[in-house]
């Protein structure tokens, strides 16, 4: 039942505030003072995570790196699980391995659970599906509350998995003792602002459809973001190539001077994520080298963002003012909405990709 949208991914779309609060309400119990994990970690004995998935759980990983560097000083390794398992990457004692998939099924992410596992390494996955392999075989199940998830491309069960990766970062830091007191409870407010951020996110009334009409004329979109807006980028691009087939990148916007910049001319949408934060000025400066080639920018911010950055630009669309720790969680809504209305435009199988399954049990 799409409950009166076109498509399930539009569904699951809209459904991100209620899931995203279902998954917080597994973390944030009532009457508790900060996050509570359904079987305790204490990440003052951890010394590094390694965090493995594919696709698009895997760009919830490289996100949550951010997250556990800043505030809980940790260090972090991410990896496709196609490699990972393969490398057979030694696992220091104080390790703590996270795996982080949707259906819980996937072949490679699987194998490389069971590597992980012989190492004696204590193993935590964030999943979709309790009852999953992975979940049976995991020291400590995160559960995400997304629902059930019919759109192949994935869009709930990503900001979900942010969610709980983001409640974990804080446990790590709470555990750690790496902020102050203030930057404690600030953290812990922006973790609990997410579902009403995504629903205003949802609610913006800039015309996306507009925009991704002219998108979808393009054969290749170039995606940028600086700091944890760069996994995000990663992720904008997928969404597009997969639901609308147009050949999109995404790329570390500092990065950009150092190849694809070569790409940039009219023909080739740029879009940039550039919440108003600390790295804001960088990332303009960076969409102004591509403006300087000729380049159309599309740039998602929010209203002061705009205000100080959208001469020139050849098209926006206005986010609200989010806490920047979790801003990917919140930007993730115009990268799916974008993505979506570029594929109803071109006319393709929103729900159901060519060549894609939802759930990858092969390797
Ligand atoms: C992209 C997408 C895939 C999955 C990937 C992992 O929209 O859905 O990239 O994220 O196949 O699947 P799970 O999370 O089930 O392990």
């Amino acid at each position: 039942d799409k409950g009166g949208h076109k498509y399930f991914m539009a569904k699951e779309m809209a459904e991100q505030p209620s899931a995203i609060g279902d998954t917080l309400a597994e973390y944030l119990r009532e009457g508790a003072q900060g996050v509570v994990l359904p079987s305790e970690i204490d990440f003052s004995t951890v010394t590094r995570i390694t965090m493995v998935a594919c696709g698009t759980a895997y760009f919830a990983c490289l996100t949550a790196k951010y997250w556990f560097e800043q505030l809980a000083r940790l260090p972090v390794e991410v990896d496709i699980a196609s490699e990972f398992r393969y490398r057979e990457p030694p696992m220091p004692d104080g390790s703590l391995a996270i795996f982080v998939s949707q259906s819980g099924e996937t072949a490679d992410t699987l194998a490389a659970l069971r590597y992980v596992a012989a190492q004696g390494v204590r193993i935590a996955s964030v999943v979709n599906v309790p009852e999953s392999s992975i979940a049976r075989e995991s020291d400590v199940v995160l559960p995400t509350r997304a629902g059930v998830e019919i759109g192949v491309a994935s869009t709930k069960a990503f900001t979900c998995q942010l969610t709980v990766l983001a409640a974990l970062a804080v446990k790590a830091a709470t555990d750690r003792a790496t902020l102050s007191p203030e930057a404690l409870a600030e953290t812990l407010a922006a973790l609990r602002a997410v579902p009403g951020v995504v629903n205003q996110a949802l609610l913006v009334t800039s015309d996306i459809a507009g925009v991704a009409a002219e998108i979808a004329k393009a054969q290749d979109v170039l995606f940028l973001g600086r700091g944890a807006m760069f996994p995000l980028a990663l992720e904008g691009a997928l969404k597009l190539k997969e639901i609308s087939y147009i050949h999109a990148e995404g790329y570390a916007s500092g990065e950009l001077k150092h190849g694809p910049i070569a790409l940039i001319d009219p023909n080739v949408p740029v879009v940039v994520f550039a919440p108003m934060d600390r790295l804001f000025d960088k990332t303009v400066s960076n969409m102004q080298e591509v403006m300087a080639r000729g380049g159309k920018v599309l740039l998602v911010s929010d209203a002061e963002g705009l205000e100080r950055a959208s001469d020139g630009v050849w098209k926006w669309i206005k986010m609200p003012k989010v806490p920047p720790v979790f801003a990917p969680i919140a930007y993730a809504v115009p990268a799916q909405l974008l993505a979506y209305h570029t594929a109803v435009a071109k006319g393709t199988d929103v729900d159901q990709p060519r060549n894609l399954a939802k759930s990858v049990t092969v390797e």
